[in-house]
């Protein structure tokens, strides 16, 4: 069925909403205000999800994107906005998440502005095909898509996607299939600091021939850089596998965060927007006051570290053993004492943890909290929940947990865009004890 639609608002993923037949249209890469004609896809009860046809009267917001993967390769869906617009409908998609899975009418923030909207990705993983080259997967799909330059990462990184793709092809190294379970590579991820980037390729197998040819091309790039192979026999393509082996040069990243004498290792988390991450960390760093804090789900430590320096007591809880080893090196490195890291789950370590704690930290993966740590940081009685998120959807529906308690209420909501070109908003929420 094809329709002339007029947009009058924005979904969740940032894509535009209509309305027909009393139902919901949602239209992708659609801008408010405009008239689209549009193929319907499929009818859902209440819904129905459409196909952008063209654009019969644009939006003045509307620009032309910068890449030719726009709209197939799944990674961007804001191109098509101009970056001001981008910045309103991701305050819209906060706001509408908090009223709609927190139910709270919350004044937010205005959203904090990158200094890049392009190139600003200082960590992105490939997915490698049948034949060895580099790309992304669409968006929810197994349709497979070449790049051979994402306009979101470090340039140093894009520099490396075609000796990849000539190491592969020469050495004829193909991308694992899970369905044949044939092929060795599951994943290329870069992650760069200060000119300082680590590599690794997560395979099936530890042994990739002539790995030397692709050691001395990507020298020519003149970036210092340490080659990992990840061995990942398991049934995912994540990056962590059961043996990281370091293939040449940089074990890890030695850098000057904060003046803190900082560490990323190829297996740590690193927030993809340094300029974004260093606004944050200064924002929590500023308005946390305790005595006693519990840094969750802490990654290496860095937040606590930059903490222990106004607090007399942290405790940084991380599940990820490497980048446990991270946190403590950073610590020892700096003569930090009142920090502690607990290499566990942040649920087991609450309940390890007998001290009377003012405040916690949050920093859950995208898919958010388990309802049970929730109840275990509320049993703690903190008088300051701090939440950080890259999910505002996930956000909204813990939040909604730790209000229903009746003792905390929410005292900011600051969304920043770490992630411009695309709908992904990171949030910071600030809780108060009444
Ligand atoms: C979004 S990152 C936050 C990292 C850190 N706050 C930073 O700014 O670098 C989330 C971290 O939570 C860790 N994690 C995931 N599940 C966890 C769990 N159940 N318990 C403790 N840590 C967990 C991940 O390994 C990851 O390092």
């Amino acid at each position: 069925m094809i329709l002339e639609l007029k947009i009058d608002r924005y979904g969740a993923n940032g894509e535009g909403i209509a309305l027909y037949n009393n139902k919901v249209v949602f239209v992708p890469f659609a801008l408010k205000g405009e008239i689209v004609k549009v193929e319907i896809l499929k009818e859902y009860k209440t819904y129905y999800n459409a196909k952008l046809l063209n654009v019969i009267k644009k939006s003045e917001k509307r620009t032309q994107p910068l890449c030719p993967y726009y709209k197939i390769c799944g990674g961007c869906n804001l191109q098509h906005a101009n970056y001001k617009e981008q910045l309103k409908i991701k305050e819209t998609i906060v706001k509408n998440n908090l009223e709609k899975y927190a139910h709270c009418n919350f004044n937010l923030n205005p959203i904090i502005e990158s200094n890049l909207i392009y190139n600003y990705r200082n960590h992105i993983s490939f997915h490698v095909n049948k034949k060895g080259e580099l790309g992304f997967y669409k968006n929810s799909s197994n349709d497979f898509i070449k790049i051979l330059n994402c306009h979101l990462a470090n340039n140093v990184i894009n520099l490396c996607i075609s000796i990849f793709n000539n190491y592969f092809f020469k050495n004829h190294i193909k991308g694992y299939d899970k369905k044949t379970k044939q092929g060795l590579i599951k994943l290329v991820d870069f992650k760069i600091v200060n000119n300082k980037m680590l590599i690794t390729i997560v395979s099936t197998n530890l042994i990739l021939s002539n790995i030397n040819q692709l050691v001395n091309n990507l020298k020519l790039i003149g970036v210092e850089f340490g080659l990992f192979i990840s061995l990942n026999n398991y049934n995912n393509t994540l990056i962590y596998g059961q043996v990281n082996k370091n293939i040449f040069g940089l074990k890890e990243i030695c850098y000057n965060e904060k003046d803190i004498i900082s560490y990323i290792g190829n297996y740590s988390f690193l927030q993809i927007n340094n300029y974004i991450k260093d606004l944050i960390y200064d924002k929590i760093i500023n308005k946390v006051t305790a005595n006693c804090v519990v840094d969750l789900y802490a990654g290496r430590a860095i937040v606590s570290a930059l903490l222990s320096k106004k607090i007399k007591k942290v405790y940084a809880v991380e599940i990820v053993k490497e980048a446990c080893f991270d946190a403590n090196k950073i610590l020892a490195d700096n003569n930090i004492k009142n920090v502690t890291v607990l290499c566990e789950d942040a649920n087991l370590a609450l309940l390890k943890i007998n001290e009377k704690v003012d405040c916690v930290i949050v920093d859950p993966p995208r898919k958010g909290m388990e309802r049970k740590t929730i109840l275990s940081i509320l049993q703690k009685k903190p008088k300051q929940i701090v939440y950080l998120s890259c999910s505002s959807n996930t956000l909204a529906r813990d939040l909604n947990i730790f209000l229903q308690d009746g003792n905390y209420k929410l005292t900011l909501v600051q969304p920043y865009d770490m992630f411009p070109n695309t709908a992904n908003i990171e949030t910071l929420a600030f809780m108060e004890k009444i």
